[in-house]
């Protein structure tokens, strides 16, 4: 067996499993889960036409590159958002959804005889974590500061670390804090890129829900502001998970450097991660299509407008940048501690929420997620309302007791 799985940490879902085992929710309420970042708003009636009409795609291999058609509906998606021109033929590349193409991405760049380092946000997405594990990295957590936005401290990081540094991923809208990185934050990423030689990993699967009147900056587009116009050692991923409300349809795409996108290719070939056909044709369809898109925002941005406001007298929270989380600091009555929170609100009010720190990681003793839980307003408005206000009553009553 690869000694590198014993390495792999339980997921978050499985240790909140451990969590709530034993603990019966209280009858009276029906359950509400906030805990899974699940998009639930339905998938666009469009997209599972163009799925439906292309079942004949079935009977036949396809290209792991895809075809020029499902590549230039990306290359047209990045000129219309962000006004980047990409060459289709070598710029860009169809995967199975961004989870697996990030776990890919470090088995292709990482060069596990240098003693190589893998920096990751903290808090995180659990995924950037086990890819550098298995790619025989050393995974290092670089802090998200809360006062800064939850902006990723790069500065904090020591320069023998960045000197083995082979990997960065960025989340940017992130999970869980929903901060977009801004330009002079790419600056510095930039120039440390060229002066170490590392691999950026964008991941910007929550990039369409926005709150604010900007859509968030994305890495490429960031590039190109500041004259990177061959996205050296950048790859972009984008996913129509949530995008377009299809988790299931397991797609989106890759963008960046055509060195790294060429080398990303033949690991692919091999590694068996080609797009069906049929998925291909919705996922077309998908890219090709904005007003899906600003409805399901729309439908997000009411949804946000409802509930944190609700949660702002009793929570430490706001609205975020982006993203469909909420992250939100436990009443200092809990004295930090989210788990217990997470327990106690599940027990009383049948809400379940994931707690902070089972999404990042403890460094020299402090666990950035511990006293924070993360909300993901998934379900429709009114369910999280009714969440939102059962959270109110639990942390009011609570303070009262
Ligand atoms: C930050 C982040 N990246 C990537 C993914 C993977 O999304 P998908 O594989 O559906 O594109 C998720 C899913 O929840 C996520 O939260």
């Amino acid at each position: 067996m690869n000694p590198l799985l014993a390495k792999l940490q339980p997921y978050p879902f499985e240790r909140l499993r451990q969590l709530f085992a034993g603990v019966t929710p209280s009858a009276d309420f029906s359950p509400i889960s906030l805990g899974i970042g699940e998009p639930k708003h339905p998938t666009p009636a469009f997209i599972k036409e163009a799925l439906a009409a292309s079942l004949g795609a079935l009977a036949v291999y396809p290209a792991t590159a895809g075809d020029l058609k499902l590549r230039q509906s990306f290359t047209g998606w990045l000129q219309r958002r962000y006004a980047l021109a990409l060459d289709p033929a070598t710029q860009v590349l169809p995967v199975n959804g961004s989870r697996e193409a990030l776990f890919a991405l470090a088995q292709t760049v990482v060069d596990a005889t240098k003693a190589p380092v893998v920096l990751s946000p903290n808090p995180f997405y659990q995924i950037y974590e086990g890819a550098a594990l298995l790619s025989g990295a050393e995974p290092y957590y670089v802090p998200s500061v809360p006062a800064r936005n939850f902006a990723v401290d790069w500065d904090s990081v020591p320069a023998e670390v960045w000197a083995r540094t082979q990997l960065v991923f960025v989340c940017s809208p992130g999970n869980p804090t929903g901060a977009v990185m801004p330009l002079d934050e790419w600056q510095k990423l930039f120039a440390l890129s060229d002066r170490h030689g590392f691999v950026i990993a964008a991941d910007e699967c929550y990039s369409e829900i926005y709150f604010r009147d900007e859509a968030p900056l994305g890495g490429l587009e960031a590039a190109a502001r500041l004259g990177r116009h061959d996205f050296r050692n950048l790859i972009a991923l984008t996913s129509l998970s949530k995008r377009s409300n299809v988790p299931g349809l397991r797609s989106g795409f890759v963008a960046g450097d055509a060195a790294i996108i060429k080398s990303f290719l033949l690991y692919r070939t091999y590694h068996g991660s080609a797009m069906s056909g049929t998925v291909a044709a919705a996922s077309i369809a998908a890219w090709n299509d904005e007003a899906h898109v600003v409805e399901n925002r729309a439908q997000y941005r009411a949804k946000f407008a409802a509930v944190t406001p609700l949660l702002e007298p009793v929570l430490d929270v706001r609205l975020p940048d982006a993203s469909f989380y909420l992250w939100a600091g436990v009443p200092a009555s809990w004295q930090g501690d989210d788990q217990g929170f997470a327990r106690a609100l599940y027990a009383q009010y049948n809400v379940t929420v994931l707690p902070g720190s089972y999404l990042a990681r403890d460094v020299a003793g402090t666990n950035p997620g511990r006293g924070r839980i993360r909300m993901a307003l998934v379900a429709d408005t009114p369910e999280c309302t009714e969440a939102a206000r059962r959270i109110v009553n639990f942390i009011q009553n609570r303070v009262h007791s």
